[in-house]
């Protein structure tokens, strides 16, 4: 399981005033199963890991040896919620299948144009995701995929286009219907940011060869762990914590990670605590770094710029391999105090060394350590996440589950283009 280590919040926040935190968390997490607190519609994801459609499941496995079988590339449309976690999972865990190609989520020609470059002679499929069925930018994105594939495949272009969407409304909906292109669903009770484990995530993360059961396990296992009610529970120290260093002035959160591919895993938390949490003008702005490259760029501002950021570390000890530093003869670059050292050791080091500099800098800093980063243990990161998020959100006095904020954006962008 993961281990979460606040002893880097010393002199900033105590393990005390975490503890006396209790009653508040507690009454924040009980709001998840209280149908009368703010975004109760929306709480689906809690239980999610036991209470999936398991008929769908099975589809969704079944479309993915099919995609598997009869396609090169996988093109992937969708934004926000409806993309970041399938993609940060497929970061870690790259396809061994087919190449899964995200689009969508932006409005950059340059981006469509990449991809669709990709796809010359070769065999590919769609999987259009949104929940609203007509969110802009996987509309337009769409419209230009499908125009293509129909250009390659003709009629049977309709077996090639897996749409991800509501059970019942939506645009995308009514044109899935129409064409008889198989369809899952995101249910009802679950919002884009909160859809890793639904068929949103599942399809395109099956389809690239990741055992999306044992993803399912992981978060089961963290669901049924992290449900205790008491200081114990790493995911009531969290909120608490973060509750805490905000009161304090400590209004950035900055997600670490040591290894280049957890980048997205800080997109999605991005999304998921800046969506949930940022609104009635409070919350955390969340932000990710990738150390130890950014320890040579942000890492001034960490050390030495405006004292409002707090890091929350995510720190895997065993990522899989490791390089042996090699013995130079001439030692020309005076590296053979490392001689024989692993890699690994070399990063454990620059790890230490930055949580105390962070520490003493007044930059402190939450490690959630892992013993490894495997599929299951990535479940149970993504669901240690999103309780942790649920139960911020409420404990912060703001509704997690809803997103008002992101209208404003759209209205003028619609008014500019003149849309009827
Ligand atoms: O979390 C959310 O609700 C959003 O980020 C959505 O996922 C995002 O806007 C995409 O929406 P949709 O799936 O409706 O296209």
């Amino acid at each position: 399981m993961l281990k979460l280590d606040l002893s880097n919040l010393e002199g900033v926040v105590s393990q005390e005033q975490v503890n006396a935190l209790a009653p508040e968390v507690e009454a924040a997490h009980a709001k998840l199963y209280d149908p009368a607190a703010p975004g109760s519609d929306f709480t689906g994801w809690v239980r999610l890991p036991e209470n999936y459609d398991k008929d769908e499941f099975a589809r969704i496995q079944k479309a993915a040896a099919r995609i598997r079988q009869d396609s090169q590339v996988l093109v992937v449309i969708g934004i926000g919620g409806s993309y970041l976690g399938a993609r940060a999972v497929l970061e870690v865990f790259p396809s061994d299948g087919p190449e899964i190609c995200f689009v969508g989520c932006s409005l950059s020609p340059n981006e469509l144009e990449a991809v669709i470059r990709k796809l010359d002679d070769r065999s590919w499929s769609i999987n259009v995701i949104s929940k609203s069925g007509g969110t802009t930018e996987p509309a337009v994105a769409f419209r230009v995929f499908r125009d293509l594939l129909v250009k390659q495949y003709g009629a049977k272009a309709n077996e090639r286009i897996y749409a991800t969407t509501d059970k019942a409304r939506g645009a995308l909906k009514s044109v899935a219907d129409a064409n008889g292109w198989e369809s899952f669903v995101v249910p009802d009770d679950v919002g884009g940011r909160f859809s890793v484990l639904s068929a949103v995530g599942l399809l395109p993360l099956a389809a690239a060869g990741v055992d999306i059961g044992q993803l399912m396990a992981g978060a089961r296992d963290a669901m049924n762990a992290y449900d205790k009610r008491d200081m114990s529970n790493p995911v009531w120290q969290y909120a608490a914590a973060r509750n805490l260093l905000y009161r304090q002035g400590k209004k950035i959160e900055l997600f670490c990670t040591y290894e280049p591919s957890y980048s997205f895993i800080g997109e999605w938390l991005k999304q998921l605590f800046g969506e949930s949490e940022g609104k009635d003008g409070k919350g955390i702005f969340p932000a990710s770094a990738q150390f130890t490259t950014d320890l040579h760029s942000l890492g001034q501002y960490i050390q030495d710029g405006e004292r409002h950021l707090f890091e929350t570390v995510i720190y895997v000890d065993d990522t899989g391999c490791d390089i042996a530093i090699p013995y130079s003869e001439d030692d020309g670059d005076n590296l053979n105090y490392l001689a024989g050292k692993p890699l690994s050791f070399v990063r454990e080091m620059a790890f230490q060394g930055t949580l105390a500099a962070h520490k003493d800098g007044g930059a402190p800093s939450m490690v959630l350590r892992m013993d490894k980063m495997d599929v299951h243990a990535l479940g149970e990161l993504l669901y240690f996440f999103e309780l942790s998020c649920g139960i911020s959100g409420h404990l912060l006095g703001v509704n997690p589950f809803n997103q008002p904020g992101v209208e404003a954006y759209k209205k003028n962008m619609f008014a500019l283009l003149g849309k009827p």
